[in-house]
Order: structure tokens, then C-alpha cells, then sequence
């Protein structure tokens, strides 16, 4: 267990890995928005080549796309290719594509930037893919509060229609395809892709049981393929260099490039693109480390669901198996710093307000079990901790893990396990003091009421 916090060292005078502007070339650009400006960088003829039947063919772009190694960038980090591969191939029902852009994962902010400056791309990459799986209708799925990103696709798709490439009969090459857009209504749940699919079904966003998966039954009952934003639009620039030339932009043995994220106590938060396989120092130090120049506590890696990373752990790389062998994961890889000056009880019991907030209910372990946690955690927070909370702790995490439908209850026991197993100290300082070393934090109203 390690206790104490450590100091970032100053960054080097030049930044050991450069930012790889691949996905994100376009953003900063004048109107990069819009069909004009992504034609002026060669935009969408790599679709008006291959819905013609003069690029790839579906099979060989489903090919290039398990070459390129592709994983999926919504958090599981499934083989992109691989999943295509398992479409039923004797299935005479329709296929659909179905993109994840909920991007509910706290501290997660990559897709509403492609959305937001790059929609062209994006949209070629579905266009490209839904070719590659041969479906000809594609569903948008977008978090109810991204008005301003579903505006911007709205505008995006309807240019591309009017441009031809989009509609029946595409470019004359016998190819229909449409792609609309769906806003859902705010809830973290609908990012799960079968909670998705039923909010898009137009019912409750509750999960669905696996198997069958979404590639044999999904929406309206058809073969579906569900894959996140950032995940899709890396299919361009795979299909644009191929798979061999993009998978040495990657560095550690990860294929690519990959946007990061970074928020929290840091002098620049923000997205950075950078050779997938970068480590955590480097993306720290793209963001100008820590702020004020206090000390790194730990790092959430990829969005809150995932166990921390601590000082002493800051040259992982961060790519799904390396990260793994750290003992966390890289889930929507946009990290989350914490400073000497965070309290963890409170950061946790925070966090476990939200997951019992957006527990949709289905299963008792989910249900009952994160606003156990939550209930213990801010009683803990507020002086009022128990001896017994520090058993029970760890004890209903556990029953919660592995026990449910989705992830969703796993999202929340595994930072609960992982913030106590690493700052145990903290809780029990809280428990026998009923102080926090913090100094008084301005707490919010306890609104959970239910559990032990
Ligand atoms: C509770 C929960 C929330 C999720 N939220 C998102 C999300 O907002 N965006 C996303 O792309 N994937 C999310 N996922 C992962 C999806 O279920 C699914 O794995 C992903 O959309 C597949 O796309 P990919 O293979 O391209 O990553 C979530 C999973 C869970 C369990």
C-alpha cells in the first residue's frame, strides 16, 4: 500500500513524445466543421472511392480494420474488427450501425470534441464502416444535453446528403445509406450499449441480458454493431494509410494514435492526441502538470470508473494491457488528477452518489449495494463513520462485483475498493477522529437515505 504522496518531476526541457494530429487534424482549422473545409483536406474521397466499388471491398475493410489492431474507445477496449466479424452471416434481417456518442462516463470529454470540430470525419468513418458490415441505416445515439453536438451533426449529415453522399443510390453506385441522429434523455445507464439500444427502441434504458449479443440481436431485434465515436472515426485515417503504416504511429507496442483526455488539478486540461502507448507522464506533462505546483496524490485513468494509478506508477503506458498489468484499466482514457490537497473519503463518496444516482434499478446488488456504499461513505465523510463501515466497506463492493447485468455496479465497487485499498488510512483517520485533515469541506445535503 502506498501512503504518501510524491512530487511529479519537473518536465523535461523538450517533451519526450510530440502530439500525432491524426483524428484531430482538422480541428482549429477556419470552420472546420463544416463539408467545405474537410473537403479542402481531401475529405470523403476515400468514401466516394469506395462506395463506387474502387477502394476496399466490406470484406477487406473489415480486414484492415483487425489488421490495424482498432479497439474499442467506449471503454471495454473489444477489437473493433473482430466484433464486425461476428455478424451473422445467414441472417436475412436488416444490419444496423449504431454509434455510441452518450459519453456519460465522468470526466470524459473526447467525443463531443470530434462532434464538435471534426463531424465530417466522423461521419466518413461511419459511412466507411457501415459499408464494411453492410448496413444502410445508421443511428447516432447522443447524450440528451448535447444540444450544441446535436446540432452540429444535424447540420454535418444534412451537408452530406445534399452533397450526395448520403441517400439512396450513392453517387450512382446502386449503395443506400442514411445516418440519423438520436437524442437521449441524460442518463449514464444509456451508454451501455444494450441500455442504448432499448433507449433508442424507445423504452426505459434498462440493460439487457448477454447473450445474445447486440451482433445477432440488437435494435429492433436485427444484427447490430454498436461502436463509440473516437472508435469510428479511426477508421479514415486506418483505411486512408492503411493498417500497417497507422499501427507504427503507435508507441509500447499500441497500435495508432489515441485522443487523451486530462482534467482535474492540472495547469491545461484538455484532449491531447498522442501515439497510443504514451505514458501517464507524458500526457501529465502535456497538461503543464500539476497545478500550482503541489504534489500528485493519484490519478483516475480513464473516467471515474476505473481503480486509481498512483505516483509511483506515472511511466505506465496507457494502453488497455499495459495499463491492465498496473492494476486498472484504461476504460475512456481521459485521467483525472488529484492533488496533496484531495481528500479521498470525499472524493469517493462523492462518486458513489452519482453511480447510485444512475443505477437503473434492474438488479438488487446494483440497486441496494451502491447506495449502501454511498450512505457509508458520506457518513464517513461527515465525521459520522462507524468501526463497522470499515469492514462492510469492502464487504458489499464485493457483492456488487460480477453480480449484475451490466458493468455498471462494477463501475462502482471497483474505484470504492481500489480508493480504500490505497488510502485506507484516510478512512479510518475520518472514522476515529471524526475530522477530516483536509480542513471543512462545504457539504452537500445527504440525500441517500436507504441501506444498512
Ligand atoms: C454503465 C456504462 C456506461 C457506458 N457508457 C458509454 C458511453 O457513454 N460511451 C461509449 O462509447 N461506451 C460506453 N459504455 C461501453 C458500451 O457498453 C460499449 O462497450 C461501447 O459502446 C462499444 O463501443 P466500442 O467497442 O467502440 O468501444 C458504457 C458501459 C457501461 C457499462
Amino acid at each position: 500500500m502506498v501512503t504518501e504522496t510524491a512530487t511529479v518531476p519537473a518536465p523535461a526541457p523538450a517533451l519526450p513524445v510530440k502530439t500525432v494530429r491524426v483524428v484531430s487534424r482538422n480541428w482549429g482549422k477556419p470552420n472546420s466543421h463544416t463539408l467545405p473545409s474537410y473537403r479542402d483536406s481531401g475529405g470523403y474521397k476515400l468514401w466516394e472511392k469506395t462506395v463506387k466499388g474502387q477502394g476496399l471491398k466490406p470484406q477487406e475493410l473489415i480486414d484492415t480494420v483487425k489488421a490495424a489492431g482498432l479497439r474499442g474507445m467506449g471503454g471495454a477496449g473489444f477489437p473493433t474488427g473482430v466484433k464486425w466479424g461476428f455478424l451473422p452471416k445467414d441472417n436475412p434481417k436488416p444490419r444496423y450501425l449504431v454509434v455510441n456518442g452518450d459519453e456519460g462516463e465522468p470526466g470524459t470529454f473526447k467525443d463531443r470534441y470530434i462532434m464538435e470540430l471534426d463531424p465530417h470525419m466522423f461521419i466518413e468513418g461511419c459511412m466507411l464502416s457501415s459499408y464494411a458490415i453492410n448496413a444502410h441505416v445508421c443511428y447516432i445515439y447522443l447524450r440528451g444535453e448535447f444540444l450544441f453536438q446535436v446540432k452540429r451533426m444535424e447540420a454535418a449529415i444534412d451537408e452530406a446528403r445534399a452533397a450526395g453522399l448520403l441517400g439512396k443510390n450513392i453517387l450512382g453506385s446502386g449503395f443506400d445509406l442514411d445516418i440519423h441522429v438520436h437524442r437521449g434523455a441524460g442518463a449514464y445507464i444509456c451508454g451501455e450499449e444494450t441500455g442504448l439500444i432499448e433507449s433508442l427502441e424507445g423504452k426505459k434504458g434498462q440493460p439487457r441480458l448477454k447473450p445474445p449479443f447486440p451482433a445477432v440481436v440488437g435494435v429492433f431485434g436485427c444484427p447490430t454493431i454498436v461502436n463509440n465515436v473516437e472508435t469510428l472515426t479511426h477508421v479514415v485515417p486506418i483505411v486512408e494509410m492503411g493498417a500497417e503504416k497507422w499501427k507504427a504511429l503507435g508507441k509500447n507496442g499500441a497500435p495508432g494514435t489515441k485522443l487523451y483526455g486530462i482534467s482535474g488539478h492540472v495547469n491545461k486540461p484538455g484532449v491531447y492526441e498522442l501515439p497510443f502507448g504514451s505514458t501517464m507522464r507524458e500526457l501529465l506533462e502535456f497538461a503543464g502538470g500539476v497545478r500550482d505546483g503541489k504534489k500528485l496524490k493519484a490519478i483516475v485513468p480513464g473516467g471515474a470508473s476505473c481503480p486509481l494509478l498512483l505516483p509511483d506508477q506515472l511511466d505506465t503506458p496507457l494502453d488497455f494491457d499495459s495499463i491492465k498489468k498496473a492494476g486498472t484499466m484504461l476504460g475512456t482514457a481521459c485521467a483525472i488528477v488529484m492533488d496533496e490537497s484531495t481528500c479521498m473519503v470525499r472524493a469517493i463518496a462523492r462518486l458513489l452518489k452519482f453511480y447510485a444516482h444512475e443505477s437503473c434499478g434492474q438488479c438488487t446488488p446494483c440497486r441496494e449495494g451502491t447506495h449502501w456504499l454511498a450512505k457509508m461513505l458520506t457518513r464517513i465523510e461527515h465525521g459520522e463513520g462507524r468501526e463497522q463501515d470499515l469492514t462492510l466497506i469492502d464487504e458489499v463492493a464485493n457483492n456488487i462485483m460480477g453480480n449484475t447485468i451490466c458493468a455498471l455496479g462494477d463501475a462502482a465497487a471497483m474505484p470504492t475498493i481500489s480508493y480504500f485499498k490505497k488510502f485506507r488510512h484516510e478512512f479510518e483517520e475520518h472514522v476515529k477522529t471524526g475530522k477530516c485533515r483536509f480542513g471543512e469541506h462545504e457539504v452537500a445535503p445527504r440525500q441517500v437515505t436507504i441501506g444498512p
